[in-house]
């Protein structure tokens, strides 16, 4: 049986992908929810350059940072991505049961590090981010994909809020999770960890789901070789992108973890533009909503006995193997094009 680092491949080894993946010639249709965040800053750079995407909007939630702190943060990414016209609409302060989750520590108390973006010239639509999904998705020729990359407050109360619109959802590409070892706990991740009610209502919710997981972002790492790539762009983005990461080496350093980081959201984006960047199988996955030691696990079962046995079909593609040396590089290409 193959095996990957210290993880071994389901008995099913990797299989075909369930993810849309978007095309130059028919940019996949995608909505961000994000709390932007170190890694979420990328994320949303990845959707704005890569031509198989058309980016139609970034919503806020509460968690690497205050939702406020989110919004403002999204506004001035696009901002600065020239992508001024991308709408950004605010959601949940925090979960739908429990209390408030954030990862100051790692992303800094405004969720830049230490980064003073400049302002955006506009500002949030004021119908809020559950508001401006539906309205996207009602009004959209096509069904329209969803990568969520911080809590997943915002899709459940758009999946509870708005039940007939889940045909226009082509496809939920998030970010969280972990069929191996958590961050934010021994068990969770911390985007599943920040609102375990609102993940277990998208992953029962029946909606196609890739589970972009610590299993393949932990391979998504830059390290400070990646400075001296952007300090050779032009443009002002790859300088704030430098100085961002600079602040989550630093940050890593400071806690004897390597002068490293996991840019864990922009494997999500890239999921649906690059076909074969990252390989996934098919999992049943659950979600401890429990308030006990293991509080946000994703349960991830591939073992086609115990599925039989227990009648259980997989509800999800989870992300399991990446090319890290192609990641890296795509992410120089990225920050290359923008201003
Ligand atoms: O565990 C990683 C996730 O938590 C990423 O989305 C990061 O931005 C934080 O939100
Ligand atoms: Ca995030």
């Amino acid at each position: 049986m193959a095996s990957v680092g210290l993880f071994r491949l389901p008995p099913a080894g990797l299989t075909q992908r369930q993810a849309p993946v978007g095309s130059v010639a028919h940019p996949l249709p995608l909505i961000i929810d994000s709390d932007p965040g170190l890694d979420d800053a990328l994320a949303i750079a990845c959707a704005v350059v890569r031509p198989e995407i058309k980016l139609l909007a970034v919503t806020s939630v509460g968690g690497n940072a205050d939702v406020h702190h989110c919004t403002e943060n999204a506004l001035r990414l696009l901002h600065l991505y020239g992508a001024d016209d991308v709408p950004v609409a605010e959601g949940a302060v925090g979960p739908l049961v429990g209390p408030l989750e954030r990862a100051t520590e790692i992303h800094g108390e405004s969720g830049m590090g230490s980064t003073q973006l400049p302002k955006a010239s506009r500002r949030a639509e004021p119908e809020g981010a559950v508001a401006l999904m539906a309205r996207i998705l009602e009004s959209s020729p096509e069904p329209v994909a969803i990568a969520p990359i911080g809590p997943l407050t915002n899709i459940a109360l758009l999946i509870r809020s708005f039940p007939h619109l889940a045909p226009k959802i082509s496809h939920i590409c998030l970010m969280g999770g972990s069929v191996g070892e958590g961050n934010s706990s021994a068990s969770a991740e911390f985007n599943i960890y920040a609102d375990p009610t609102a993940a277990e209502i998208v992953f029962s919710s029946g909606l196609p789901i890739t589970m972009i997981g610590l299993d393949v972002t932990h391979h998504a790492i830059l390290d400070r070789s990646i400075l001296e790539r952007f300090a050779q762009l032009p443009g002002r983005s790859a300088k704030a992108a430098a100085e961002l990461l600079k602040f989550s080496f630093d940050r890593s350093a400071a806690w004897g973890q390597g002068e490293k980081m996991a840019i864990h959201d922009a494997v999500a984006v890239l999921h649906l533009a690059i076909p074969d960047l990252v390989g996934v199988s098919r999992y049943h996955v659950v979600v401890d909503a429990t308030s006990g030691p293991a509080r946000g696990r994703t349960i991830g079962d591939a073992n086609p006995y115990r599925l039989k046995r227990d009648k259980r079909e997989p509800n999800c593609d989870v992300g399991l193997t990446i090319d890290s040396d192609r990641f890296a590089d795509e992410m120089v290409a990225i920050f290359a094009k923008l201003p």
